[in-house]
Formats: structure tokens, C-alpha cells, sequence
């Protein structure tokens, strides 16, 4: 593995995978999440030098072993959200790479819910969980970095536009899901900053995107440091 210095004495949170809302004590809500581009992220954050924090929902993917990488395991939105403000508090860059359960139930059932006491349906009321990346957009420093992804199945550019704003992030990563690239280990972006121009990363492999996304946020925080 080669290491370079990109990320030398950086702390780099970065989330990954799916959160949860339970129903019950044996049932979940969950959105679909294989947690190989956090991975990746994680893997090119460390070996661009950067300490990282890893905070992982759901993952079908094995996570390594870093003594420069801490691994926090969450299951809810609420448990991300907590992991998450409290890791990039001190540091200098967030990468929200997770599936973030948009909603969860109004009520948790605390019991099993049976079959034979609903009927042949049954209704559940959902309220939105919080927005991570809007509230950390939001808690951010000047000199910090926060990144989100869009992952849309219609009017990408337009979408990713919208979020880059609404959640006062510095850097929006699209993706088009509607051509199955979950779980896939390719992709294709285009990568959103403010006041500079659309980056397109051509079909390739998640660990190649990871790598110039971390190369992206690099030159972030190295043109923070010239402006200051
Ligand atoms: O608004 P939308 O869910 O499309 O935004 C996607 C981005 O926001 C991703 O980076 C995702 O990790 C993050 N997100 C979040 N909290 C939520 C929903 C999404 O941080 N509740």
C-alpha cells in the first residue's frame, strides 16, 4: 500500500453503511447500504495519513483493523447523529457516506407486534429522523470540512445543487442510483463544491472515487490554510 502525506495530522470522520429505525424488538426499518464507499473512504483517508474516525450503521463489508482508526458501531439516526457531533467536534473533515434512515416510527412497539391482533395490514405513522449532515453543516468551523453524497434517481444535478445548499455542505458527491450500483464496487459521480466547477469521476471503482474524493477534500482544508 503506498502512503502519501495528503491527509498528515488530519482527523477524517466518516460514516458508512445504513441506519436503522426499529419497530419493535425483532423489526427494523432500514435503507439499502453495503457500506463499501465509506469503506473505501476510510481506506484512502488512512492511507493519505489521516486519523480516522469510522462510524458504521449496517455494513455487509468486512471493516478492518487500523491502530489510526477508530470504529464506531451505531444502529439508529439518533446513535449517528450523537457518534457524529461528538467526533467532529475536534475535528477537521466529515464525510457522510452512510444510508441515513429518513424516517422511523412514531411509535416503538415494545413488545413483538402479532400477526393475528393487525389483520391483513398494518398501519405504521413514521416521523423524519434528524438530518446529520444539515446539522452538522450548520455546527461546522470555517476551517472544517463537510462532505455529503446525493444519491438520486431523478434530476441528479439539479438535487445534489439543492442539497449542497441546503445543507450548507462544502462538497456534494452524486451519484445516479438508478442503475443498480448498490453493493456494486463501480461507480460513476460528479462531485459538487461551491463556486467551482462540477467534477465528473468517470465509471470506476468505488476505491478509485474514494481516492479522489480524499484528494478533493485535501485541497479544501490546504486552501483553508492559505486563506487564513
Ligand atoms: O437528503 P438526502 O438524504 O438525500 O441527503 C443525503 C446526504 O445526507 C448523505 O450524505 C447522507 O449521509 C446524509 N443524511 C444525513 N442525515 C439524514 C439523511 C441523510 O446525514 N437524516
Amino acid at each position: 500500500l503506498q502512503v502519501n502525506d495528503e491527509l498528515a495530522g488530519k482527523k477524517v470522520v466518516i460514516t458508512a453503511g445504513g441506519t436503522v429505525s426499529p419497530l419493535d424488538p425483532v423489526r427494523y426499518l432500514g435503507n439499502r447500504s453495503s457500506g463499501k464507499m465509506g469503506l473505501a473512504l476510510a481506506n484512502a483517508a488512512l492511507t493519505a495519513g489521516a486519523k480516522v474516525v469510522f462510524i458504521v450503521g449496517h455494513v455487509s463489508v468486512p471493516i478492518p483493523e487500523s491502530s489510526k482508526m477508530t470504529v464506531i458501531h451505531v444502529e439508529t439516526t439518533e446513535e449517528m447523529l450523537a457518534a457524529v457531533k461528538k467526533a467532529f467536534s475536534t475535528a477537521d473533515a466529515l464525510i457522510m457516506a452512510a444510508a441515513v434512515a429518513d424516517y422511523e416510527p412514531v411509535n416503538y412497539i415494545d413488545h413483538k407486534i402479532k400477526k393475528q391482533d393487525q389483520g391483513d395490514k398494518l398501519k405504521i405513522y413514521l416521523k423524519e429522523t434528524p438530518d446529520i449532515l444539515k446539522t452538522m453543516g450548520s455546527l461546522k468551523q470555517e476551517q472544517q470540512v463537510v462532505v455529503g453524497f446525493a444519491a438520486e434517481t431523478n434530476d441528479l444535478l439539479e438535487n445534489a445543487t439543492k442539497k449542497l445548499k441546503n445543507k450548507n455542505a462544502n462538497m456534494i458527491v452524486a451519484n445516479n442510483v438508478s442503475q443498480g450500483v448498490f453493493g456494486s464496487d463501480k461507480d460513476k459521480v460528479t462531485v459538487l463544491r461551491k463556486d467551482k466547477a462540477n467534477e465528473n469521476i468517470a465509471e470506476t471503482t468505488k476505491v478509485e472515487i474514494a481516492k479522489k474524493i480524499i484528494t478533493l477534500v485535501a485541497e479544501e482544508l490546504e486552501s483553508r490554510k492559505v486563506i487564513k
